[in-house]
């Protein structure tokens, strides 16, 4: 098949607080420690990416550090360095042209107008490339910061979630395409005939409308899911452009991709409305030696009491004192915190038949994401093996450290893919929409002539 006409995967880079993946990233000689507040870093992995035809530069996040009642351990990552996503990315989006530029926001604690108002603002300055990653909230410790004693539960943090985002949708759809003439001639500066006031009363949000701001240019802009419980499969499904998810094993991926795209038509979409991007964490190296030299060096960075923090934190906050280190993982009942999250731990421990000491450095390395250690060559191999065998549209790629995993990314393992053809060496488009493949939603009007 011609490479031009292949279907090529779509990647995203996943970055956090200061952009080390790997609890130990910031430690290694080559990393910068001023990666969280110094925008300059900022600017130079997007443009980085950007040169290397990424899709989206996406940015995690939670509104509260993790583990704040043991300040003691937590000072010993680089976890407690959190800056605002979208201040950020309106900042890279001033020295970007193509890349799609995707924040993390929770519908737990946020308010849909204001999230709405903030991601459409985004949307207009970066002409059309912003995304919104909808989490309910995998740290416990934001309900903290926000009028409350403890994190609400999963059930109902997806019941609000699902009306958010009706919210959102319809502040977005406050004003058809061609409502702001801005006819000096006629003084009309806006058409009241397309202005929609959404006028919503339920259960968590009562909301009039319209937004501060006018339509952007993707309409919508482009909505990721990341939880992957029955819930939050279930959203994705009826609203989500993208999805994030942590698989490990090709067989579980290829039920997940199958069973969220299946889904689709409950809710009158087609599978391909959808593209799934599992994560992956990189460590590559130019020989598998030289990668597995890294990762272990990496790992005998990790002190026992962080890695025993993160697993603890990454289990929703379960006391893991009083289990032996040396024994089997122990069976923990389904946090509420994090159900998916929990269940893959879990998953992965008996698999791989893990100690609670081995899941606490393997949780501190690379949480429950798919880990992938080796030379370019194995690497691209093996996503190659998810993307054709129905597992995956494309990758969201955690970097174990900045900028030496970055660097790998964008001048080996993606000349990797490109020579396979797997991979795009130009933009299809301008917004992130278009170099998704995603359709632009039409405007309220537009759609009510078409009913
Ligand atoms: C790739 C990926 C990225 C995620 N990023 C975040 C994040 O930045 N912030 C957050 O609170 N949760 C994040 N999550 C977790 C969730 O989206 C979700 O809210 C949480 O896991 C609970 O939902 P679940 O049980 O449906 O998975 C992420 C999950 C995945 C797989």
């Amino acid at each position: 098949m011609d490479k031009t006409t292949k279907r090529q995967m779509k990647l995203s880079l996943f970055l956090t607080g200061d952009g080390n993946y790997h609890m130990a990233g910031w430690r290694l000689p080559g990393s910068k420690t001023d990666g969280g507040q110094n925008i300059e870093r900022w600017v130079e992995a997007a443009q980085a990416i950007e040169r290397a035809k990424l899709h989206m530069l996406f940015i995690a996040d939670a509104a509260s550090p993790p583990g704040t009642d043991d300040l003691e351990t937590l000072s010993l990552t680089s976890r407690i360095d959190r800056m605002d996503p979208v201040p950020i990315l309106a900042a890279v989006s001033m020295v970007t042209k193509n890349l799609g530029l995707a924040s993390t926001m929770t519908t737990t604690y946020l308010e849909p107008y204001n999230l709405a108002r903030s991601v459409a603002s985004l949307d207009h300055i970066s002409g059309g490339r912003a995304a919104w990653n909808i989490v309910t909230g995998s740290n416990k410790d934001d309900a903290l910061q926000f009028n409350r004693d403890s994190h609400v539960p999963h059930a109902e943090r997806y019941e609000r979630a699902e009306e958010f985002v009706d919210v959102v949708r319809g502040i977005w759809d406050s004003y058809d395409d061609d409502a702001f003439p801005r006819d000096k001639e006629s003084g009309v500066y806006m058409d009241p005939k397309k202005v929609h006031l959404l006028n919503h009363t339920g259960k968590y949000f009562k909301v009039r409308g319209p937004s501060a701001v006018p339509r952007s240019p993707q309409g919508h802009p482009v909505l990721i899911q990341a939880g992957s419980s029955e819930p939050g499969m279930n959203i994705s499904a009826r609203v989500a452009d993208v999805v994030f998810t942590s698989q490990q094993v090709l067989k579980n991926a290829q039920d997940f991709y199958n069973n969220l795209k299946g889904r689709c038509a409950n809710y009158g979409r087609k599978p391909e409305d959808l593209l799934v991007m599992p994560g992956a964490l990189l460590f590559l190296g130019e020989t598998e030696s030289e990668a597995k030299e890294k990762f272990d060096q990496l790992n005998s960075l990790i002190p026992l009491r962080v890695a025993m923090q993160r697993l603890s934190a990454n289990l929703g906050g379960i006391d893991l004192s009083k289990f032996d280190l040396d024994a089997p993982m122990p069976d923990i009942k389904v946090n509420d915190a994090r159900v998916s999250a929990v269940e893959s731990y879990i998953a992965i421990s008996r698999r791989e038949g893990l100690t609670l000491r081995q899941m606490a450095m393997r949780s501190a390395a690379a949480k429950h994401h798919w880990t992938l250690v080796g030379s370019v060559k194995q690497v691209a191999d093996e996503l190659e093996e998810w993307f054709t065998n129905g597992a995956a549209d494309g990758f969201n790629i955690l970097p174990s450290d900045m900028p030496g995993a970055v660097t790998m990314l964008t001048t080996k393992l993606v000349p990797e893919l490109q020579r396979r053809g797997l991979f795009q060496t130009e933009y299809a488009g301008k917004t992130l929409r278009e170099n998704l493949g995603l359709r632009r939603p039409a405007d309220l009007s537009t759609r009510q002539r078409a009913l």
